[in-house]
């Protein structure tokens, strides 16, 4: 156990920022890194730890940065280097780390190096990426790509195809050749040197494909390269080179993974990674592991995909939790009630998560609570996956345009981009131009200026979230055993260690509940430490709780 009071990322919370939706000085429309500069003492009043920012590399932004065309530049749009230099000069003066985002399973097709290799088999960049040629006249393989159609485009010049597991404008680097792995150490140096202190590591766990390209009849191609035959191998090779020697903090963001290949990348030994993300708990509101539907989250589901991971992972490996992130919508909106109980959800959904073992995240915008949209017309979506989908839902699947818009309003990513509401002014205070992205409508009601001024709110509730995590080791060290995990309303789970007890009581939702605590649990030596009712949780300690609709609380016991 020594080893998890040695890492600060143990007891830390991170804030994840999407810049291009945090903060515009100015009226371009878009967030900017001076933005990011103007609310560091906000996020320092939150208290967290770290921040990770997603790309702000030069890119031509098909994909928001996810598609980079030079790694060691910044995008004009965000600002300059000398801006993010200062970014990181002043996040360390208020002790809050700063982890960069590493996109390394592709590149933009703008990059220098697919340019070059573009319509020239010749040249010295050609093998950085997957070529193949064609099979009577078609695609090599029938793999999808993740944003929608097949993963393979032609380079007609050459007659040949590249893999593009994304979008047609992100080509997938061939990790096979050394030379690109000697790259993503210079990348990755280059930053370390500058004093960033980690890496978010995107999609890694598909670098690695197979040897041989084969049609997938049984799914979408994932099978083949997902956790691929060299994957460990790789990332023992850059941690060794890199991580290590800088003492970098890294998170792997895992695709469609397993618990077994998770407790590899994240295992006690740091031969890999310090963490990992996983997306089991975010697809139990998928129709047969489809995204693009339209059904409740499925509860039971949940409570045991958590027990599966936080049990698997204990004493094995580090999980990254998270609800929220650029890419899911928001939580409030998905699992709790977004309208008359949008504080109490937002605090119960969050308890229940920072409850569990692991370093949480918190998305920006999370903290107070903030819901998806709710937009109503294509015309409002800018992310190429919602407007691919749009299209192939409508014309091959044949879906209506209101179930397409039903569905996009529950699942799109936008969901999660909208401008972060900072106050009840034009735009919400986010800039004071027109907004890239349309800002959700409740922003008089939902922003920062009014959680700050209220002592109840989402906010401060987070910010005692925070602190508990770094006050109470259980939080850190303890084990895990879902109590009640039949039950259809709540979600009660048990950490213990040797020197303490907790019990974190969820009721996910809209009615009244009751839950018998466990009969040999000394209740009267304990006692509540976090409620989001906390007027209810003054008194004595009964076995028998009684529940308002989406209530929690913790309950804590120090052994003798
Ligand atoms: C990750 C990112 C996502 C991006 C994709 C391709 O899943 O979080 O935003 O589109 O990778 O880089």
């Amino acid at each position: 156990m020594n080893q998890i009071h040695k890492e600060w990322w143990r007891t830390a919370t991170i804030y994840q920022i999407y810049p291009k939706s945090f903060c515009d000085s100015g009226d371009k429309g878009i967030g900017d890194i001076k933005g990011i500069i103007s609310k560091l003492d906000y996020l320092k009043t939150l208290g967290i730890d770290a921040i990770w920012l997603t790309p702000m590399y030069q890119s031509p932004m098909i994909d928001n940065g996810y598609d980079i065309s030079d790694y060691y530049n910044i995008n004009p749009d965000f600002g300059c280097m000398a801006d993010f230099d200062l970014l990181l000069a002043m996040a360390h003066q208020k002790g809050i780390r700063i982890i960069l985002d590493i996109v390394v399973n592709h590149t933009s097709t703008e990059h220098n190096w697919f340019q070059s290799a573009l319509g020239n088999k010749d040249s010295e960049y050609r093998d950085y990426y997957i070529w193949k040629d064609p099979i009577d006249d078609k695609a090599p393989t029938n793999w999808q790509s993740k944003f929608g159609g097949n993963a393979w485009a032609l380079d007609e010049k050459t007659n040949q195809y590249y893999l593009h597991l994304f979008a047609k404008e992100q080509a997938d680097l061939n990790w096979e050749n050394p030379k690109v792995r000697e790259e993503v150490k210079n990348i990755i140096s280059f930053w370390a040197e500058k004093g960033v202190d980690g890496f978010r590591l995107d999609v890694i766990n598909l670098i690695s494909k197979p040897l041989d390209y084969q049609h997938d009849h049984q799914g979408d191609g994932r099978r083949f390269y997902t956790d691929g035959p060299r994957v460990h191998e790789y990332l023992q090779e850059i941690s060794d080179a890199v991580f290590n020697k800088y003492g970098s903090v890294t998170v792997g963001e895992m695709s469609s993974t397993s618990l077994e290949q998770c407790q590899q990348y994240s295992s006690l030994d740091g031969k890999e990674l310090s963490m990992v993300f996983n997306f089991h708990h975010l697809k139990i509101d998928y129709q047969n592991g489809e995204k693009w539907s339209e059904i409740p989250f499925d509860f039971l589901q949940l409570k045991s995909i958590f027990s599966h991971w936080q049990q698997g992972m204990f004493g094995n490996g580090w999980s990254a939790l998270f609800w929220c992130n650029h890419d899911q919508p928001r939580i409030v909106t998905r699992l709790g009630d977004d309208k008359e109980y949008r504080v109490e959800s937002a605090k119960m959904l969050a308890t229940s998560l920072h409850m569990m073992q692991g370093t949480p995240y918190i998305y920006q915008g999370e903290e107070i609570g903030m819901t998806n949209p709710g937009y109503t017309s294509i015309e409002q979506y800018r992310d190429l996956e919602s407007i691919n989908m749009h299209d192939i839902m409508l014309n091959q699947q044949g879906k209506s345009e209101e179930d397409v818009l039903a569905i996009l309003a529950q699942k799109s990513r936008d969901n999660s981009r909208t401008p972060v509401q900072w106050n009840c002014d034009k735009n919400a205070g986010f800039t004071s131009g027109t907004p890239w992205l349309q800002v959700a409508g409740n922003y008089t009601d939902v922003n920062v200026e009014q959680a700050l001024k209220d002592k109840d709110s989402v906010f401060y509730y987070y910010q005692r979230l925070i602190m508990l995590r770094k006050e109470i080791e259980v939080i850190t060290t303890g084990d895990y055993t879902d109590l009640a995990p039949e039950h259809s309303q709540l979600f009660c789970y048990r950490r213990r260690s040797e020197q303490q007890t907790l019990i974190c009581i969820n009721n996910y939702y809209g009615e009244a509940a009751e839950y018998e605590l466990p009969a040999d649990l000394d209740v009267e030596k304990g006692k509540y430490i976090l409620g989001n009712f906390p007027e209810l949780l003054i008194g004595e300690v009964t076995h028998l709780v009684k529940l308002k609709p989406y209530e929690c609380r913790v309950f804590l016991l120090e052994h003798e």
